[in-house]
């Protein structure tokens, strides 16, 4: 074999082990996490965009709600949740790949609803994303 063929195959060998391999196993697991600072209670049921249904719960004050999943490259999730506490009630969007696979910290989506709105913990500290109006949940 010449010289040349040889390196050829060298250089073939490594470009095919530094190529990324892009799959469901080398994406990484997410969690989303919802907790209250009402004193009353809150409901909150959360659903995926391709069906999975989370259930509903009710927190009380500094309850919890947490969930893991995997993204796949063709099926990046969305999860909707739906909340309500006295007379208010809205919906707001717990995970949305695009929106937050680089600002969730250590792929934890860290959500606080409070009576002001729902606010998300990203590098910067508690940011409010939804707020509560007339009993309605709007964007902020
Ligand atoms: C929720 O309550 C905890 C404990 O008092 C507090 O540290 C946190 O900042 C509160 N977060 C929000 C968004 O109200």
């Amino acid at each position: 074999m010449s010289s040349t063929i040889f390196h050829l195959i060298i250089l073939l060998m490594a470009m095919v082990m530094v190529s990324p391999t892009v799959n469901s196993e080398t994406l990484p697991t997410y969690t989303v996490d919802i907790g209250s600072n009402l004193t009353d209670a809150l409901t909150v049921h959360c659903q995926s965009n391709i069906g999975d249904d989370i259930g509903t719960r009710v927190l009380q004050y500094a309850g919890h709600y947490s969930w893991k999943f995997g993204v796949t490259v063709d099926q990046p999730r969305i999860f909707s949740c739906y909340l309500s506490f006295g007379n208010s009630r809205g919906a707001f969007d717990a995970f949305i790949y695009g929106r937050d696979f680089d600002r969730c910290k250590n792929n934890l989506c860290q959500w606080c609803v409070n009576r002001r709105g729902v606010y998300i913990n990203i590098m910067e500290g508690w940011k409010i994303e939804y707020v509560w109006k007339y009993g309605a949940l709007n964007e902020d």
